[in-house]
């Protein structure tokens, strides 16, 4: 399986086949089992991945960074800030450069809408080493595949008939870039389950996006709905996942979205709102959390939540695309 997706770009879960993305959990789970059992798996000898961050970061940095590292090779940090990136360096010639001197190339550019894919996959034009998306301003595959992975370990491979509820959040801290919820309503209709989205009018998500997630969601004859109320979007889900996130048209505007958000406080998951889903339901989100807004401290550090596992699996998961591509 290793290498068996050589020099093929991951910028979103969109650009992998169904079979592909089975293959890349499929060697998440012994990626898992071979790092939990002390069984060394250096399937990348020597090989550099460059990792480009336009943002903060703490589990995709890290994931990747340790990542690469039990397989045997090396990673390189960039922060844009300092490197001529920030000078105005050309995607162009950042691509032909540092793919010339590595064999991948990952990036985190998620501020900005219409900027961040745009960006890789110009990169991606002129790098011919496989460039991997650490999150964009439309999606965060490496997210989401951990994601999906962590759903498979609790309910097994076939989710048919099982609901997520991808519901916004408040949080003050800061407005979070839409390509968590965004890659989740794209990806988990594939994989049989129904979604529903929940957000106050303002928060809607990008329109190219809600037809994917829709096309995907008939594709695989699973239901796609969107919700203004959380408590109904809680209602019967077998896993819930509420974060918060920012306004399209108004990213060059933080403040002005964040004023916003402060109408819809009362938008939290906390043990009420488990109750209205499935007693078995599982608590999800990507992380980091705004405690006490987002979610109260009694859920996510409760038997429900499954972030540690969640964060966890963005390890193997990051190996896994690794180890496929480069
Ligand atoms: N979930 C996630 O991507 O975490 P970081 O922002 O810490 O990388």
């Amino acid at each position: 399986m290793v290498g068996a997706l050589k020099g093929k770009d991951y910028i979103s879960t969109q650009d992998w086949s169904k079979d592909e993305l089975e293959m890349a959990l499929e060697l998440s789970a012994e990626l898992k089992r071979m790092f939990k059992n002390d069984i060394p798996h250096r399937y990348l000898p020597d090989k550099t991945i460059f990792l480009m961050f336009f943002d903060k970061s703490t589990r995709t940095r890290n994931s990747f960074e340790a990542g690469i590292t039990q397989l045997g090779g090396h990673a390189h940090f960039i922060e844009a800030a300092t490197s001529q990136v920030a000078h105005g360096e050309s995607a162009k010639d950042t691509g032909i450069i540092l793919s010339s001197y590595g064999h991948g190339i990952a990036i985190r550019h998620d501020l900005v809408p219409g900027e961040g894919n745009a960006y890789m996959r110009e990169i991606a034009k002129w790098a011919d080493k496989p460039v991997i998306n650490m999150q964009c301003d439309v999606d965060h595959p490496c997210q989401t595949l951990a994601d999906l992975m962590t759903i498979r370990e609790i309910f097994g491979k076939d989710l048919r008939g099982r609901k997520i509820a991808v519901s916004w959040a408040y949080a003050p801290s800061y407005a979070k870039p839409l390509s968590v919820p965004q890659g989740l309503i794209m990806l988990m209709p594939r994989f049989g389950l129904d979604v529903v989205l929940a957000h106050p009018p303002e928060f809607t998500l990008m329109d190219e996006v809600l037809k994917t997630a829709e096309a995907n969601a008939r594709e695989a004859g699973v239901k796609f709905e969107i919700v203004d109320d959380m408590d109904a979007a809680f209602e019967g889900a077998d896993i819930v996942y509420p974060k918060s996130w920012g306004i399209e048209a108004l990213f060059h505007k933080p403040e002005e979205a964040l004023r916003i958000a402060e109408q819809y406080t009362d938008w939290i998951c906390d043990e009420r709102r488990m109750k209205l889903a499935k007693q078995e339901a599982i608590y999800m989100h990507c992380l980091p959390a705004d405690r006490g807004n987002e979610v109260t401290d009694a859920v996510i550090d409760g038997p429900q939540s499954v972030v540690y596992q969640e964060a966890e699996n963005r390890l193997h998961t990051a190996k896994a695309i690794m180890a496929l591509t480069m």
